[in-house]
């Protein structure tokens, strides 16, 4: 197993997600034409689960966003196709998905960029927050569970790319701290 522990079973995810979409079931039934702004490539599990589970209907566009080297966040957030969806973006009432707020520079960054292409409204929507002072601060509107400050794989959350598959949340494991991903790494996007 790659993780030292586990923090997040299947079964514990599963309630997560059920009460964030009972919560934004509940909010946005009266919100006009809502699209959900999906932060690549972390946030894809948690997000498909969760959009499956409202009882009512949203567009999604996906945006690449990463800060991540290995372990540690190199400080610089590069977002890479958001000229490409400026225009879907404008005017609408948007639902920002990611996976983790860890620093806050990749929410904080996305939060500017959103509000520079006219967003009508956005509400943020994170799976995980770090039990840590962030460098930027967010206003986290649905938040699934606060973490404890370890770096953290599965269900979506990568090392290097690997990882992400894991039907749970845990610890890496130290000793795999390192090592070469196994395949040619295709993915760039935390
Ligand atoms: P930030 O530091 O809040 O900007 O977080 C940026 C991104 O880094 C998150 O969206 C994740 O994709 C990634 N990240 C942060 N912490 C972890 C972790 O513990 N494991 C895997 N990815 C992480
Ligand atoms: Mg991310």
């Amino acid at each position: 197993m790659p993780c030292s522990r586990v923090i997040l079973d299947t079964e514990q995810l599963k309630r997560i997600v059920d009460t964030l979409a009972e919560q934004l079931s509940s909010d946005f039934s009266g919100v006009d034409n809502p699209l959900a702004l999906i932060v690549l490539e972390g946030a894809k599990y948690f997000a498909e689960d969760l959009i499956g589970k409202l009882n009512f209907s949203l567009d999604a566009e996906y945006i690449n966003a990463s800060s991540y080297s290995g372990t540690a966040s190199t400080g610089h957030v590069k977002i890479e196709n958001s000229q490409q969806i400026e225009d879907a973006i404008r005017g609408r009432n948007i639902l920002l998905i990611d996976d983790i707020y860890d620093t806050g520079l990749t929410l904080h960054k996305l939060l500017q960029w959103l509000q520079t292409c006219g967003a009508g409204s956005v509400k943020t929507c994170v799976l995980l927050e770090k039990d840590i002072p962030h460098e930027k601060h967010i206003d986290i509107d649905y938040l699934g569970s606060s973490v404890e400050d370890a770096f953290l794989i599965g269900y979506g959350l990568d090392y290097n790319g690997q990882y992400r598959d894991l039907p749970y949340i845990g610890v890496l494991d130290d000793a795999l701290i390192g090592s070469e991903p196994s395949g040619p790494l295709e993915e760039i996007a935390d």
